[in-house]
C-alpha cells in the first residue's frame, strides 16, 4: 500500500504537462499543443463536431510539406495533436516523387457518411500544377485515404476552400485564371469530385485577385472574406456578399479596422469557424506566415469577428477568450423605427457606436459610459424625427457643422431627417442645414470625431439604428433574410417617393392623430368639417377615404379592414389645414 501512495503523486506528474492550460487566444502569438510543441497546423480550418473541435491544417518541416496535421481541443485554447492524417506521402507526383498540399478543408457528408477532404495540391516544384487533392474517412480524425488530385471542372485552382451549404450541397472554392478570379464549382452529392452533370459553376470577383477565401452563411447571404495576391506577405482583406451562392458576389469593404487593416493583423485569411453555442459569433482565422520556417514560425491570428453592421469587421485584441461572445448579440438592429424607442447608432464602417463623453461626440467601442442611448421621437412627418438623450433629457441637435444637446426647442437644427438607405443602414440628416452626420476622414478608430457635412461628401454617413436587446423587447430585423432585404428596398422607394410627392405638412398641433387598436383617434380642437385619408406609405396607395364632422375631443374611425401590417401617413384637412401623421399598424 504504502509504495502505491508514493508512485501516485509521480505517475501523476508525469501525465501532466509542466506549464497551465490556456484560458486565452492571444493573435500571433506562439502557440503550443499540450505537449508543448508549436502548433504546425496552418492554412486550416477548424471543424466541431460531438463536443470537440479538430483544427485541420498544413504540416511543414520548414518549406517542406509533409501533409495535413490534425489537433483536437474541447475549448478552442488547448489543443492535442492526433497526428498526421493525410500523408503528402499518399499523393506523391510520380515524376518528381514529392508533393506539397496546402490550405486543407475538411467536411461532412451525410450521404455518405465520410468526412471528406480538399487541399491544394503541387508537385513540389513551384506552384504549376494548380490542382486540388481529395481525401476521405469514415472518422472525423484520419487516416485520409487517397482519393484523386484534378483541377476542378479544368480551371487551374491554387488558394482554395469548401463550403458546404445548409441544404448540404458543397462547393469549391479556388483562385482561378493565375489568381485573377475566384471559381466557385458545385461539388458531386458524394463531394468527392466536382459536379460534371451538368457542370455547375460560375466565376465571381472577375479581375480581382483574391486569395485565401473563407466562406460563411448567415440568414440566406453568404459572406466571402479573402486576401490579396502578395504571396507570402500580407496585404489588405477584402469582403464579398451573395445572395445566391453561384450568382454575383459583391465586393465590400477590408474586413480589418485601424492600424490593422493594411496587413489584415499581419495575417492571411483561411478559415471563419462559426463559434457553436454563441448566436452570431465567429472566429476569424489567419496565418502569420514566416518564410524562414513556415512550419515552426509561423503564427496564428484568431480573433472574433463581427457581422452586426451588416457586414465582416474584424477588430485587434491582443489577447481574448470566448466570454467575448457573452454579449455579442446584445445589439440588434431595429426592425421598425417607433416613437419612444431607444436606440444606439452604429457606424456602418467600423462597427463602432456613436458616442460622447459630454465633450464632442466620436465613434467607440462598445461602452455603456460613452455610447449614446437616444430616445426617438415622432414628429407629425413619417420621416423626420427628434433624438433625446436618455441620460439627460436633451435634444440632439446640429448647428454650424457642429452637434450639441440642448432643452427641447422648436428649431429644425433638433429634427432629424432619418433617410434609410438600402442596406437598411441611415443617413441622418439635420432639419436645419440638410447637412449629414458624418465620421471624419472616413476614420474607423476610436475616437474619430463626428461632424455635420454635405450628405455624399465623403463615405462614412451611414449608421444602423440598433437597440439593447437586454433592456428592450423590440422587433429586431432579421437582417440576413430576402424578406429584409426586399422591405428594406420598398422603404427606401417609399420615402424617396414621399418626399417627391411634395405633400404639404402645415402643422403638427392642430389635431393629435394616434392610433389605438384598429381605430382612428382624432382629437380635434374645435368642430370642422374634414376630410381623412390614409395613404399606404410604402405604394403611395390611398387604401381609405372618409368625411367627419369633427367635434372637440376624440373622433373615431374605425380602419378599413384591408389596411395590413404596415406604415401609413394620415392626412386631415379641413378648411384651413392639411395635416399629416405617420401611423404603424402592427
Ligand atoms: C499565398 C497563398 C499561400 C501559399 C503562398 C505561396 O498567396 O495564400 O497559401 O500558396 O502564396 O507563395
Amino acid at each position: 500500500m504504502k509504495s502505491y501512495h508514493l508512485l501516485l503523486p509521480i505517475l501523476i506528474a508525469a501525465s501532466i504537462p509542466s506549464y497551465g492550460a490556456l484560458s486565452k487566444i492571444n493573435p500571433g502569438k506562439a502557440w503550443n499543443d499540450t505537449s508543448g510543441k508549436h502548433i504546425n497546423a496552418h492554412g486550416g480550418c477548424v471543424v466541431h463536431h460531438d463536443g470537440e473541435y479538430y483544427w485541420f491544417g498544413e504540416d511543414r518541416t520548414g518549406f517542406t510539406s509533409n501533409g495535413v496535421s490534425c489537433y483536437k481541443s474541447s475549448d478552442l485554447y488547448n489543443w492535442q495533436r492526433v497526428g498526421l492524417v493525410f500523408r503528402t506521402s499518399v499523393a506523391n507526383d510520380p515524376t518528381t516523387g514529392k508533393c506539397i498540399f496546402e490550405r486543407p478543408k475538411v467536411i461532412y457528408n451525410d450521404l455518405t457518411q465520410k468526412w471528406v477532404m480538399y487541399c491544394h495540391w503541387e508537385n513540389g516544384d513551384g506552384y504549376g500544377e494548380a490542382r486540388v487533392c481529395v481525401g476521405v474517412c469514415d472518422r472525423i480524425d484520419g487516416d485520409y485515404e487517397f482519393v484523386d488530385t484534378f483541377r476542378p471542372n479544368g480551371h487551374d485552382s491554387r488558394d482554395q476552400t469548401i463550403f458546404k451549404d445548409s441544404d448540404g450541397k458543397a462547393y469549391h472554392f479556388g483562385s482561378t485564371d493565375m489568381n485573377t478570379n475566384m471559381n466557385v464549382a458545385l461539388l458531386s452529392e458524394d463531394y468527392l469530385s466536382t459536379e460534371t452533370n451538368p457542370v455547375t459553376e460560375t466565376k465571381i470577383l472577375n479581375g480581382l485577385r483574391y486569395e485565401a477565401p473563407a466562406i460563411i452563411k448567415a440568414g440566406d447571404t453568404y459572406f466571402g472574406v479573402f486576401s490579396g495576391c502578395t504571396g507570402w506577405d500580407p496585404n489588405p482583406g477584402h469582403t464579398a456578399t451573395a445572395t445566391d451562392i453561384l450568382g454575383y458576389w459583391e465586393p465590400g469593404l477590408n474586413f480589418c479596422t485601424d492600424d490593422g487593416a493594411a496587413t489584415s493583423y499581419q495575417s492571411q485569411s483561411t478559415f471563419i469557424l462559426k463559434v457553436p453555442g454563441h448566436d452570431n459569433s465567429y472566429i476569424y482565422m489567419g496565418d502569420r506566415w514566416n518564410q524562414s520556417d513556415i512550419g515552426a514560425k509561423s503564427e496564428y491570428v484568431w480573433l472574433p469577428l463581427s457581422l452586426r453592421s451588416g457586414a465582416p469587421t474584424v477588430q485587434w485584441y491582443d489577447s481574448w477568450d470566448l466570454t467575448i461572445f457573452d454579449h455579442c448579440d446584445r445589439f440588434r438592429r431595429l426592425a421598425d423605427l417607433h416613437d419612444g424607442a431607444v436606440v444606439r447608432l452604429l457606424d456602418k464602417f467600423s462597427d463602432r457606436w456613436v458616442s460622447t463623453t459630454g465633450n464632442g461626440f466620436f465613434i467607440d467601442n462598445d461602452n455603456d459610459d460613452t455610447n449614446l442611448s437616444l430616445r426617438l421621437e415622432a414628429t407629425y412627418h413619417p420621416y423626420k424625427w427628434r433624438l433625446v438623450d436618455e441620460e439627460s433629457g436633451k435634444y440632439l441637435q446640429s448647428m454650424f457643422g457642429a452637434l450639441s444637446f440642448a432643452p427641447k426647442a422648436d428649431l429644425p437644427a433638433q429634427i432629424w431627417t432619418l433617410e434609410l438607405q438600402e442596406d437598411g443602414t441611415y443617413r441622418l440628416l439635420s432639419g436645419h442645414d440638410g447637412k449629414a452626420m458624418t465620421v471624419a476622414g472616413s476614420s474607423q478608430r476610436a475616437g474619430s470625431q463626428i461632424f455635420m457635412t454635405t450628405p455624399g461628401a465623403t463615405t462614412s454617413q451611414s449608421f444602423g439604428i440598433y437597440f439593447d436587446s437586454e433592456t428592450y423587447d423590440y422587433e429586431a430585423a432579421d437582417m440576413f433574410s430576402a424578406e429584409y432585404r426586399e422591405k428594406t428596398l420598398l422603404d427606401v422607394q417609399a420615402q424617396r417617393e414621399f418626399d417627391e410627392s411634395g405633400v404639404n405638412i402645415v402643422s403638427d398641433d392642430a389635431f393629435s392623430v394616434v392610433l389605438s387598436g384598429r381605430e382612428l383617434l382624432v382629437e380635434s380642437p374645435c368642430e370642422a368639417g374634414a376630410t381623412l385619408h390614409i395613404i399606404d406609405a410604402t405604394s403611395g396607395m390611398e387604401m381609405q377615404s372618409v368625411t367627419l364632422n369633427l367635434n372637440p375631443g376624440h373622433n373615431a374611425t374605425p380602419l378599413n379592414e384591408n389596411i395590413g401590417r404596415g406604415v401609413y401617413v394620415v392626412s386631415v384637412e379641413t378648411k384651413g389645414f392639411c395635416s399629416s401623421y405617420k401611423i404603424i399598424v402592427r
